[in-house]
């Protein structure tokens, strides 16, 4: 039986996932570090912190920044992202997602989010969708950061739902395993290739509808 579904923000929800590609990669730049997509799909779902440190792991950089230093690079990063997210609307939610969050709160589905975003209440507010969520648990509320699975398992918790009864919704490679390692099933939205640890993928939001989500779940 279908009784939540638990989505992740950035790059489900919205495409913040594209601004936080865009301002990790302008800092990475002024350090003289270039990265592409593919490596970006590993930061997809990582914290701030642990963003940074692949980063300057990749070009080399690891031991030659103090702690103090890291922080004024990352809070660099997010005053870049926060001007991102400061010009967002409703009309920025992804194709197909305010269908979605209609249907399951119509269908009495309960709706949770799980985002390792210390930003994910400014974007909910900013996209007013703020209603719909019977459950948001942030990046201020978990000690473990995916893959581990207590994000997932406390939005569960909240909703006082057995985990085999949710859907978990994700972008990111680290995401998926959060979901799969809550023994909840996973739906990924995006790459086949990158989350093919997923329980069933959608290429894009579009092909995220009530009835196709339902019809996978059942199907396991
Ligand atoms: C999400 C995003 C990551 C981001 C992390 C922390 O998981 O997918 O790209 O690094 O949140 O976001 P924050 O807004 O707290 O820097
Ligand atoms: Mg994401």
């Amino acid at each position: 039986q279908l009784n939540a579904v638990i989505f992740d923000l950035d790059g489900v929800i919205t495409d913040t996932a594209e601004y936080h590609f865009i301002a990790w990669k302008q800092l990475a730049e002024e350090l003289g570090i270039t990265f592409d997509r593919a490596f970006n799909e590993q930061l997809k779902g990582v914290s701030r912190m642990e963003s940074l440190e692949r980063i300057l792991a990749l070009g080399d950089q690891a031991d030659r920044c103090t702690m103090a230093e890291k922080e004024a690079l990352a809070h660099k990063k997010n005053e870049h992202y926060k001007q991102l997210i400061a010009r967002m609307t409703p009309d920025d939610l992804l194709p197909g997602m305010l269908d979605l969050l209609r249907e399951l709160k119509r269908q009495n589905v309960k709706i949770g989010l799980a985002s390792a975003s210390k930003n994910a209440f400014t974007v909910i507010e900013r996209l007013q969708i703020g209603a719909y969520f019977d459950t948001i648990v942030d990046a201020a509320k978990v000690k473990n950061s995916k893959p581990h699975p207590e994000i997932f398992l406390t939005a569960a918790k909240q909703l006082r739902v057995d985990p085999s009864t949710c859907i978990g919704v994700e972008d990111a490679q680290a995401g998926v395993a959060a979901i799969k390692a809550a023994n909840m099933f996973a739906i990924g939205v995006g790459d086949k290739e990158a989350l093919k640890e997923a329980d069933y993928i959608v290429e894009t939001t579009a092909d995220l509808t009530y009835d196709a989500i339902v019809r996978a779940f059942y199907r396991e």
